[in-house]
């Protein structure tokens, strides 16, 4: 089932086009990868769909409903967002950090229920930070501050989640086991994500379907295999990729920097 919906949209910020008619689909279960180069629109397009900016022309569907028609504090229990070097205050203890998460769902501020403290508990341990509960924020290093801020995301039990640049700061381990993380909750919950990824391995590699944004406009949407493929990844950034098949079996293709290209 489609719960994440975006037709045609375009976006201008005071006048300069950004987005000029991207559609996309998310269905329930899928990861679509967003790649592209710097400032091609990805994080505008994560922060329409989030309801932080509103599109000039087109139309965002979450769960088959206009975004428009949506209450600020149901659309935040069904779409959760981790955006770009998002920011969580260092006084804050982890525990506390990832409680945030469950704002909208809190009956008078500040008193957590007891399916709240689960949701947390749940959120921390599937971002591999439970035992960085007590701990504050300010003591933490980039890799766990980045999961702690998955997990306030997850804490909100979202049915469509909005990753910007998810595995920044994160060590191999990290990144891996964060997108495959997020892959089994797609797949066990149901949930569908749209991840924005600039490691083009990760993408291809975790990656239901990609979609390449270049300028604006989506210049290639399908399976990884389909998307990446030089001479798309050449008109999107330059020269200089070399796309190789793994050793493994996978057909999700590597890429790798050309060093016969200066
Ligand atoms: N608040 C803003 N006001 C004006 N222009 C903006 C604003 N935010 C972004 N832009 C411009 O819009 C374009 C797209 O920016 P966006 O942040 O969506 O790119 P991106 O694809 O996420 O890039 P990156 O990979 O570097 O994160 C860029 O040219 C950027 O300078
Ligand atoms: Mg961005």
């Amino acid at each position: 089932m489609v719960l994440l919906e975006v037709k045609d949209v375009h976006f201008s910020y005071d006048g300069k086009p950004v987005l000029k008619g991207v559609s996309l689909q998310v269905s329930g279960g899928e990861i679509l990868g967003l790649i592209g180069p710097n400032g091609a629109g990805k994080s505008t397009l994560i922060k329409l769909i989030a309801g932080i900016l509103a599109p000039q022309e087109g139309a965002i569907e979450i769960l088959g409903r206009p975004l428009k028609s949506w209450r600020r504090q149901d659309l935040a229990k069904v779409v959760a967002l981790v955006p770009q070097g998002a920011y969580i205050p260092p006084t804050f203890t982890v525990w506390e950090s990832v409680l945030l998460g469950r704002t909208p769902y809190l009956h008078f501020p500040g008193i957590a229920s007891k399916k709240d403290i689960e949701a947390v508990q749940r959120a921390m341990e599937w971002a591999e930070v439970g035992h960085l509960q007590d701990k504050f924020v300010g003591e933490l290093s980039g890799g766990e501050r980045q999961r702690v801020i998955l997990a306030r995301a997850l804490a909100q039990e979202p049915k469509v989640l909005l990753l910007d640049e998810p595995t920044a700061h994160l060590d191999i381990h990290h990144q891996v086991s964060t997108l495959k993380l997020i892959q089994g909750l797609a797949r066990a919950e149901g949930l569908a994500v749209l991840a924005v990824l600039h490691d083009l391995n990760l993408a291809s590699s975790f990656s239901d379907r990609i979609a390449l944004l270049v300028e604006g406009k989506v210049l290639a949407q399908g399976s990884p295999e389909e998307v990446i493929v030089a001479d798309r990844l050449h008109r999107a950034y330059g020269s200089g990729i070399l796309v190789m098949s793994r050793p493994d079996n996978s057909t999700r293709p590597i890429v790798l920097p050309d060093l016969r290209i200066s």
